[in-house]
């Protein structure tokens, strides 16, 4: 795993700072679709990180956003170079890397590195989650009424917008408040790190929660689908919050569903 984890740690402290010295300069935005952005940089770390994975793990399999899949190896490298690339695109800085570690269809090494505000979390299967070294847990929180949530848009948003704000507006009414960050693995990061104490979203995709589904879970948090059945990173629902309010917030997703 040592050598795994030191792959890892390279990858993003490469593509770390490659979106350091973009975001210096101007920044061109392409469209895949009218709310899907992709930038010259997301494409640029996606080829650091995958090259520096395959001078060291030739065989493993590859899960990356802006390229096709590769291999059939059961070690798989789940990446996405740039999670929040809509921040990075106008210079929010709420972006990050994010690589997860899979070995027969489970997470074991998660890695989110936001270069902007220098945050690095990590998790490593059985032995816990930090942020920039030190051990983080999340909240005690235990009543919805004084939580703090945070959520997604998914990218048929414009088609779905009254069915998405449903949720928006019961949580709405229910929380302290409610955050839209613009990066699901920051999402699940704050709430590891008791900055949130919930989160939903619907129709992510793997690589967007891999590394930060694992350090929700290292941290003591609970994950599921909007049913209460365990989460998988290749499933449509994804509930990740501090376990004490999940109960509470399920009922609500249930009743909307
Ligand atoms: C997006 C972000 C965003 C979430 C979208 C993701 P990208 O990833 O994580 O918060 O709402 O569903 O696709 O496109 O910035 O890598
Ligand atoms: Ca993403
Ligand atoms: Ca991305």
């Amino acid at each position: 795993m040592n050598k795994i984890k030191r792959t890892l740690e390279k990858a993003m402290i490469e593509a770390g700072r490659i979106i350091q010295k973009a975001n210096a300069k101007p920044i061109s935005i392409e469209y895949k679709s009218p709310v899907s952005l992709v930038t010259e940089t997301d494409k640029k770390a996606e080829r650091v990180i995958i090259d520096i994975i395959k001078k060291n793990f030739p065989d493993h399999s590859i899960l990356a956003e802006e390229s096709a899949p590769s291999g059939n190896s059961k070690c798989k490298w789940i990446i996405d170079p740039v999670d929040g690339t809509t921040n990075f695109a106008h210079r929010v800085p709420a972006c990050c890397v994010s690589i997860g570690y899979e070995e027969d269809g489970l997470v074991k090494v998660g890695g989110v590195f936001n270069p902007l505000m220098n945050e690095w979390f990590w998790a490593e299967r059985g032995k816990g989650a930090s942020l920039n070294g030190k051990k983080i847990r999340v909240s005690k929180v235990k009543i919805l009424a004084e939580s703090l949530l945070a959520t997604g848009f998914p990218y048929d948003r414009r088609e779905r917008a009254r069915y998405y704000l449903k949720f928006i507006e019961e949580f709405m009414l229910k929380t302290h408040g409610i955050r839209r960050f613009g990066s699901s693995a920051i999402d699940l990061c704050y709430v590891a790190c008791g900055r949130f104490d919930g989160y939903w979203e619907f129709n992510l995709q793997a690589w967007d929660q891999s590394a930060g589904a694992l350090i929700v879970e290292e941290a003591g948090g609970r994950l599921s689908n909007f049913t209460g059945k365990p989460m998988s990173i290749y499933g449509k629902q994804t509930l990740a919050s501090n376990g004490r309010i999940h109960e509470e917030m399920l009922r609500i997703i249930k009743k909307l569903l």
